[in-house]
This record gives structure tokens, sequence and C-alpha cells, in this order.
């Protein structure tokens, strides 16, 4: 994988670049110019879902970029998630084939278990105008990554992880699984550094990937945790860190997650930020800077905090 930045190798054995490119919230108009851009910047490494609806101008991209002798297949770590309504392990498959037919792709590289929550079959909650509560299937997550293995057997994906796991979710599937899950996606910056969690994934050989590791500043006003959000970007001690190194805030958070062996995930559809994200392979932070910025968690979680983490079923 030349040009990928620096890469981990997975429990599965496979190499994952450890900055990729994120598209929630990308429409599709935009994600296919982003990923070409991305691509061209060095980026390797693409994270998408089946419930962001933009698998197939990802996939697009990517398949041009094949055409035009940019990138092998191989070079490009293409990450797609199951949607939490299909968590029954007869319906994964099913959500598996639907993301490769969108992407245009015989393989992902990583497949996740989006969330540990369960919707009914067909639901979507997004759309749904009555009581949320009311989607909500108690499906166990472990018999969800029984319909994950196969994929693996199959050659469908290349490797299979989760993601918004806590370290007790976590720890229960690592000890009831066949196939040990390769990373966990999670939301992850320095005012919500998961300490325990990033320790717990080291010992088990679990990457973690951060997301929304720029603060997430454009998410909408329902995943906001409806707490007092200072922006992270404009955190004192961030801008003073920047200003130290001749960067950006963006770079110095984004550097911050490699220098902890964690992977991150920003995401843009605005080419100059595309590619100054990716531009954080000439430095890292001293220990000193790692550490002051250790001392800025607070806990806050930008994303999902009222939609999904504080439900019954996902016990954070
Ligand atoms: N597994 C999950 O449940 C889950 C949840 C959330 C996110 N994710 C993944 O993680 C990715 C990243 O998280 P996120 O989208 O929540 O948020 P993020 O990466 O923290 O922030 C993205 C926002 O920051 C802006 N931005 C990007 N680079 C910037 C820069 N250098 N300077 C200033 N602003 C910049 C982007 O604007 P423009 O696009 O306008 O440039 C966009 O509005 C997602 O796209 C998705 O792939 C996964």
């Amino acid at each position: 994988m030349a040009g990928a930045g620096p890469t981990a190798v997975l429990s599965s054995g496979k190499k994952m670049p450890l900055l990729g490119l994120g598209t929630w919230q990308s429409k599709a108009e935009e994600v296919y110019n982003a990923v070409k851009v991305a691509i061209d910047a060095g980026y390797r490494h693409i994270d998408t879902a089946w419930v962001y609806k933009n698998e197939k101008e990802v996939g697009q991209a990517i398949k041009e970029k094949i055409a035009e002798g940019k990138i092998k297949r191989e070079d490009v770590f293409v990450t797609t998630k199951l949607f939490t309504a299909f968590s029954r392990p007869e319906h994964v498959r099913e959500c598996m084939m639907q993301s490769l037919a969108d992407l245009g792709l015989d393989y992902v590289d990583l497949y996740l278990i989006h969330s540990p929550l369960c919707f009914k079959y067909g639901s979507n909650p997004f759309a749904h105008a009555g009581n949320p509560e009311e989607v909500y299937d108690e499906v166990d997550y472990v018999d969800t990554w029984k319909g994950m293995e196969p994929l693996v057997d199959e050659g469908l994906a290349k490797s299979i992880g989760v993601s918004n796991f806590n370290k007790q979710q976590l720890e229960r599937l690592v000890q009831n699984c066949r196939i040990k899950p390769a990373v966990n996606q999670v939301e992850l910056h320095p005012y919500l550094a998961q300490q325990d969690l990033v320790d717990f994934c080291k010992r088990n050989n679990v990457l973690l990937t951060a997301y929304s590791a720029l603060g997430a500043p454009a998410r909408p006003k329902s995943f906001a945790s409806g707490e007092e959000e200072p922006v992270l970007m404009e955190d004192p001690s961030v801008v003073a860190i920047a200003k130290k190194y001749g960067k950006s805030s963006a770079q110095v958070l984004l550097r911050y997650h490699l220098d902890r062996g964690v992977s991150a995930i920003p995401k843009s559809v605005t080419p100059s930020r595309i590619q100054a994200n990716f531009d954080i392979m000439n430095f890292s932070l001293s220990k000193e800077d790692l550490a002051s910025l250790g001392q800025l968690d607070r806990k806050l979680r930008y994303v999902g905090a009222n939609l999904f983490v504080k439900h019954k079923f996902f016990p954070f």
C-alpha cells in the first residue's frame, strides 16, 4: 500500500492504513469527487456505510481511479458497515450483498457491525416519526456476529469488526466468537479520550478507529449531546499546540490519534481540507504535547449521545 501513510496489521493479518477518509453526510454528488481527490492525495482507506446512502458514488470513484491506473483494487482499503436493521444473523448477508453491489466490489476490506443496538428488520429509525422505542429489536450482538463470520469464510469481507461497542460489550464478544473483531470504530478525540477502551483494545489486539476526530462540527442537531458543547478545533490548548508545530488544529487532532496508535477517518468534501488532513506524515507530537491533550478529557460525546448512547440497550 504505497503512499498510504502508516499502517497497522490487524488480527486478521491484513494491513490497514491508519488514516482514512470519512463519508458520513457526504452527499452523493460530493463524495464522488472527495474520494477521487483523497486517492490523489495519498489516502488508501475509505470509510462508508450502508446507511450513508453514498456507496454507489464511493464505488464509482474507486473504479475510475483503478481504470486510470492510479491504484489497483488491492491498494485501497474499503470499510463499510452492517446497518442496524439487519442485525438478525439471517439478514447480515443481505445487507453485505447490497453494499457490495452498490460499491461495485467483490469484497470489502473491513465490514463492521455499525452498532450493538438493533432495529427491527426493514425499519428506518431516522425516518421514524413516532416513538423510536418502537423500532428497537432485542437481538444479541453475539448472534449478529455469527452472521458476520461466514462473510470472511466466503471472502466477501477480508476482516470484520464492530463499531460503537463499549469495553464490556467488546469483552463479551471477544470471549464468544470464532473470528476476533479486528477493529472497533468509536467516537474518540481529546474531549473523549476513552483511555480504558484504548488500553483494552491494545491488550486484545483490536485496532481502534476514531470517528468524529475533528469534533464533528456539522453533526445534525438530533445527534448532539444536549450538554454544553465546546468546539474541539477551537480549544486553546489545541490551538497553541498547532501554532507551535506550524500546523492547523485539525492536523494536530489527527496526529494525536496516529501517535496514540489509533486510526482516524476525518470526513471532508472540501479538496483543500482533504489534502491538508492527509499532510500530517512529516511531524509527530512530543510526549509532553500528547500528555497535555490527554488532560482535555471531559467525556464529551458529540454524536449520538441522546439518540442511542443513553438507550437501555447501549449501556455506556
Ligand atoms: N461508526 C459510526 O457510528 C460513525 C459515526 C460518525 C462518524 N463515522 C465515520 O467517521 C467519519 C468522520 O466523523 P464525522 O463525519 O462525524 O466528523 P469529523 O471528521 O470530526 O468532522 C467532519 C467535519 O469537519 C469539517 N472538516 C474536515 N476537515 C476540516 C479541516 N481541516 N478544517 C476545518 N473543518 C474540517 C468537514 O467539513 P467539509 O466536509 O465541509 O469540508 C465536516 O463538516 C464519518 O464521516 C464516518 O465515515 C462513523
